[in-house]
Order: C-alpha cells, then structure tokens, then sequence
C-alpha cells in the first residue's frame, strides 16, 4: 500500500474474488473483512468501488458525522424511490421535522402503554392458527409471522386505520420492493432510463402502496379526530417553518413506518425456525422458560422483563441476521478515515451483518449462542462490534418497540404450540434490502397441552 501525505490507500479486495462478491456477497463481505482485520478494504477496480468499513471505531466516526457521511447512494436512491423524502433516507431539516414529530411515539414509556394491547392483538392473531394445529397441518411461516406482525402493528401504531389484509399486501410489496432494488445497487452506473430487471415489478409494488395508503391520508386529513397513532400525528404535525406538510410528506413517512415496524421484526423471527430446528438445546430451554414464565395463562406486559433467555435468543438473533444488515453511506467531502484516504462522493458500506460476524471481534462467530448476551455477563465490547439497531442520529427508532413485541410473540407462539419445522434447516439468505431466510419454511404446530400431556 502506497503512503500518501494525507493517508495510506485502502486494501484492496483480491480481484479473484470479485466474482464471489457477485455470487456469495455476504460471504465475501464477511471474508474481506476477516482478511482485513479491522482495517478498510476497497471493494471494486480502478478507481471506483465501495469502501469496506468494519472496524468498530471508524464505524462510529461514520455514524457519529452525518454530516460528513450522509445517506446517499447505493441502497439509499433505491430505498427513495420507494419511500421518497422519509425519515428512513433523509438528512438535515427534512428528516429532523420527521424525527421530532415521530419520536414521542416510540419512547419506552408510550410503548408501556400500548404493551397490553400489543399483546391482545398478537393472542388473537395466533388463535386463528388453533384450527390448523388441531388438525396437524402445516403453515407458511412468513407468511404467519406477517399476519402476527402486521395485526399488532396495525392495532398500536397505525390505530387500525390501514385493514391487516391492507397491512399484508403492503409488506408483500416490500417484499418486491427489498428484492427488485438489487440489480439498481449491484449496477449503480446504470441510469433511470435504462430498464433492468425488476424495474415493473418494482414500479407496481410503489403503486399498490400509494393505492392503499393515499386514500387514508385523505380521509384523516379531511376529518381529523385527533387520533394519537402514527397517521394522524403525521397528518397534525406541521413543518420546519410552521407550514403544512404536503400529502407527498405524509405519504413517504407513513410508508416508511409501516416498511420498518413490520419488515424488520418479520424478518428477525423468521430466522428462529430453522435455529430451533438445528438447536434443540436452545428449544428446550426457550420452552421451559416460557412454560415456567406464562404457563397457562395469557401473555401479559408484566411477563416481558421475565422472559430472559428468549431476550437472549433474540439478541443473538439479531447479531447473525440484522435485518438492517446494510446501512451505507457516503462521504460529503475528501476523508482520512483509520488513516486511509477517501475520496469525495465514495460510498462506504457499513455493515452490521460483516462486523458481527468477524473473528476480530467474535469468538466463534458463526456459532448460534445466545450465552453471549447473558445479561449477568460482560457486555459486548467495543460497542460498534455489536449495532444492529445503527447508531448515531439515524440510531433506530423502533429498537424498545421490538425489544417488547418480539418477546410477546415469541411467548405467545410457545406457550401454545411447539412449532416444529418442516423439511431440513436452511440458512441461506436471500440478498435484498432486509434480511430473509431464501427457502420459505412451513411449520407443523404441535398444540402445547398435547404435547405436555
Ligand atoms: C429488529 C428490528 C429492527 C432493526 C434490526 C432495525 C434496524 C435499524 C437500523 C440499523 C437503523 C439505522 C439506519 C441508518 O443508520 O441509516 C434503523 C433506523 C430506523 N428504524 Fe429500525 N430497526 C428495527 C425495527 C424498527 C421498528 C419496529 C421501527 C418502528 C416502529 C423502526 C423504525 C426506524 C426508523 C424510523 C429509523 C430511522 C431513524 C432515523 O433515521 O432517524 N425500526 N433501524
């Protein structure tokens, strides 16, 4: 590497294995930056290519100087062209008036109050799989934990204002949307005239969202009721300078909310299917806590802080597969970042996915081992080698949201089925914006009294 005045040039990742970067990105990702160890890696040819950011103290200059690191590029243009100016992808004004009117809705003591009404919308969500149960059939579980998910939300947050089939058809587009935006990132010199792959589907997946939520916002602005769910503080609030927001603005926050209170979640839990298959150990004592925790009776908030080890699963979880697993940025103007020069308008890519799995930071990282997170024991140290909520400014809106209604659907789920997966467990994941098991898994649900009895 050649020394510079203003810094050393990053590695570069071995042009041999750039077509394994096509094939296995995460796999090479993860790669790169094991062979890096910490330091920064440009991924590409010549002069042009993302730059690999693992280390946790540069990961915290960039997230810390949003600013000098703002969300442009790569994954954000495709995310914008979905959710347009929302709080998701903007910065400065903009996104601080977004910030401030939504943030009341999601502090640990708003979502205190709506603990017990998540946990009755999630009981009579599951109680529509009782039937299938009975009967030993089997359920897709994507799509159930979308159903779960999407009625509890719904309930809280959106005041049951958008239908959950409504709620469903629109993380069935962000399904689309996740996925069809890849061939955009994998190509970013392709300009928008130019049709690739996944262009149609992903103009439909946006028209079915606007189609469902426009009229709505409509509806609540024409006749407000004071509401106090995300709608109609979106549609209350007023803007940076006191003047009306424009239905626009409404419409790319409420997508927004609805695309990172539901996909997020669904996705985390889908991954706890094939790691209770693979695990039993980690299935037992999941079962035996929320049997000595719940046991007969109905989830309930006071239940939450006891559920211990299922917080430990799901931090685990959430080291393996954040389901932000990629949240670049790009450099505003010429850097020196860890002493490596980085030029104006280069995209960086910050990664929770790459750090947490890399041995620098993890013993055994590949391991599923929810030990790690035992709250008796140290934390996880440096602290940017674990962030799967971000960190800085744009650090997660929902994470105490999640970190109640995760473990309510979990205990609700095992407290009356053994759901027992279909077929052998699969950790591929599909590549897109979030991260989601590629095979779909189909579940057996062992109601839990027969099976204790
Ligand atoms: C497992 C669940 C979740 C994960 C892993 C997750 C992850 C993240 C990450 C990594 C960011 C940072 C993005 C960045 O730095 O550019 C973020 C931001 C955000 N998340 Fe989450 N999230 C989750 C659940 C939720 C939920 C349930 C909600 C809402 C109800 C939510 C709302 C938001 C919002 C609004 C932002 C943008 C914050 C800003 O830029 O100011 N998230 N999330």
């Amino acid at each position: 590497m050649a020394e510079t005045a203003s810094g050393t040039r990053a590695r570069r990742l071995a042009l041999r294995k750039l077509p394994g970067l096509v094939r296995h990105p995460l796999d090479a990702l993860v790669e790169a930056g094991n062979a890096a160890n910490g330091e920064i890696v440009r991924l590409g040819v010549g002069s042009v290519g993302p730059y690999l950011v693992t280390s946790p103290d540069h990961l915290e200059t960039v997230l810390h100087n949003p600013d000098r690191y703002v969300r442009e590029g790569l994954l954000w243009d495709g995310v914008r062209r979905a959710v347009g100016e929302a709080i998701l992808v903007t910065e400065g004004p903009v996104w601080k008036s977004s910030r401030d009117v939504l943030r009341p809705l999601f502090t640990p003591g708003r979502v205190n109050t709506m603990t017990d009404r998540m946990a009755e919308a999630i009981r009579d969500a599951v109680t529509d799989l009782e039937g299938t149960a009975r009967t030993g059939g089997t359920v897709d579980a994507a799509s159930e934990l979308a159903r779960i998910v999407c009625r509890a939300t719904m309930r809280v947050l959106f005041g049951d204002r958008i239908s959950v089939p409504d709620a469903v058809r629109m993380v069935d587009a962000f399904g689309v949307i996740a996925t069809e935006m890849i061939p955009r990132i994998v190509l970013p010199w392709a300009p928008n005239w130019l049709p690739l792959p996944g262009d149609r589907a992903f103009a439909a997946a946006v028209a079915t969202l606007d189609d469902i939520v426009l009229p709505i916002i409509r509806e609540v602005r024409r006749n407000p009721d004071g509401g106090e769910d995300v709608i109609s503080t979106l549609c209350a609030a007023r803007g940076v300078d006191g003047e009306e927001v424009t239905e626009q603005q409404i419409r790319d926050d409420v997508v927004a909310m609805v695309s990172t209170s539901t996909e997020t979640t669904i996705a985390v839990l889908s991954w706890l299917w094939p790691v209770l298959a693979a695990h039993p150990e980690v299935a037992a004592r999941l079962h035996a806590e929320v049997d000595r925790v719940v046991g007969n009776s109905e989830v309930r908030r006071s239940h939450v802080p006891q559920l211990r080890y299922t917080r430990m699963v799901l931090d685990e979880l959430l080291r393996l597969w954040p389901a932000g697993w990629f949240i670049p940025r790009m450099a505003v103007g010429d850097e020196v970042l860890g002493g490596t020069r980085i030029e104006a308008g280069a995209t960086i890519l910050v990664s929770p996915y790459v750090t947490h799995r890399m041995a620098a930071f993890w013993s055994d990282p590949d391991d599923f081992d929810p030990e790690r997170f035992d709250p008796d024991g140290p934390k996880p140290e440096p602290y940017y080698s674990y962030f799967p909520f971000g960190g800085g400014q744009h650090r997660c809106l929902g994470q105490y949201l999640f970190a109640v209604e995760a473990p309510l659907i979990i205990a609700t789920l095992l407290s009356r089925f053994r759901p027992e997966l279909v077929g052998p467990a699969d950790f591929t994941p599909r590549l897109g914006a979030s991260l989601r098991p590629a095979t779909e898994a189909r579940l057996v649900l062992r109601p839990v009294r027969a099976v204790v009895a």
